[in-house]
């Protein structure tokens, strides 16, 4: 089964806009997602192995910090932290529940840091609202705000396994990750820049929440034209004895300085 849609593929922006779900339906499907997947426990651990080997942990910035399932806990190990988060909602979400965060409610394009330098920089999951072009600019900035010692951390999906599999049916997921890892290391060295893999499982009871996932990862509202072509998908591909399971292949790419 092939769906052909107008919607745009996952590193969403091209050229092209997305149009996100209203804030009631994301926080709802973001929480079931969080609910139901292993990622959140497994990101941290390998987060935690890069912030133990930093010389100093005096700041951290998280860049799309969403509802701040990762800065939170990150946060912990630093004596101050910075959240850049266009969406208002959540950066102010984020500021009333931390009032001790420094949150910029912008682009990361559009934010003026001046000379400060952090320890440690996160951004998860966050490329894919990024035009692909723009990414080594992106990372480039986030290089010149890193402290000698410290690293950026980006986690972004794999094109590879079951969550791309799913975006091919509905989609396209067609992001250049080797591309990208051979500019970083044309750009800072082999030495500086390091590649891990991990994997999220995904795991509900019942199809309704799995098909919540499936419309959260796919970011653009226009699919829920499609749901019932991703029940069905979900019904035929995924479903197991106990209820529904979707693998998640996840990359970390880590920068030095
Ligand atoms: C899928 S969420 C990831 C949240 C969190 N980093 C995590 O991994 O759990 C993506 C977040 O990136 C934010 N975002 C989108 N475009 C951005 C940009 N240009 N600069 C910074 N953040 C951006 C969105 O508002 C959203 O909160």
């Amino acid at each position: 089964m092939t769906v052909s849609t107008d919607v745009p593929p996952k590193n969403i922006c091209g050229d092209r806009s997305v149009e996100m779900e209203e804030d009631g339906e994301y926080q709802r499907q973001l929480a079931v997602f969080v609910h139901s997947c292993t990622e959140k426990g497994i990101e941290l651990v390998k987060i935690g192995e890069l912030i133990a080997g930093l010389p100093q942990r005096r700041s951290f910035l998280d860049i799309g910090a969403g509802g701040g399932d990762l800065t939170l806990p990150i946060s912990s190990s630093f004596e101050a932290t910075t959240v850049v988060e266009p969406n208002s909602l959540q950066a102010h979400r984020l500021q009333r529940r931390c009032p001790g965060f420094r949150v910029v409610n912008d682009r990361w394009d559009r934010v003026a840091l001046g000379a400060e330098r952090f320890d440690f920089i996160l951004c998860s999951h966050v490329l894919y609202y990024i035009p692909e072009g723009a990414w080594l600019s992106t990372i480039e900035k986030m290089h010149t705000h890193l402290e000698s010692g410290g690293c950026v951390a980006i986690v972004i999906q794999s094109p590879m396994g079951e969550v791309a599999e799913f975006f091919s049916r509905f989609t396209r997921y067609d992001v250049n990750i080797l591309g990208l890892w051979g500019d970083l290391i044309r750009k800072y060295g082999d030495e500086a820049v390091e590649v891990r893999y991990f994997v999220n499982e995904i795991y509900t009871e019942s199809l309704d929440d799995m098909v919540s996932i499936g419309l959260f990862l796919l970011i653009d509202r226009n699919f829920r034209s499609h749901e019932d072509e991703i029940r069905k998908y979900f019904e035929e591909c995924h479903k197991t004895p106990g209820g529904y399971r979707l693998r998640q292949d996840d990359i970390l790419l880590v920068i030095r300085k």
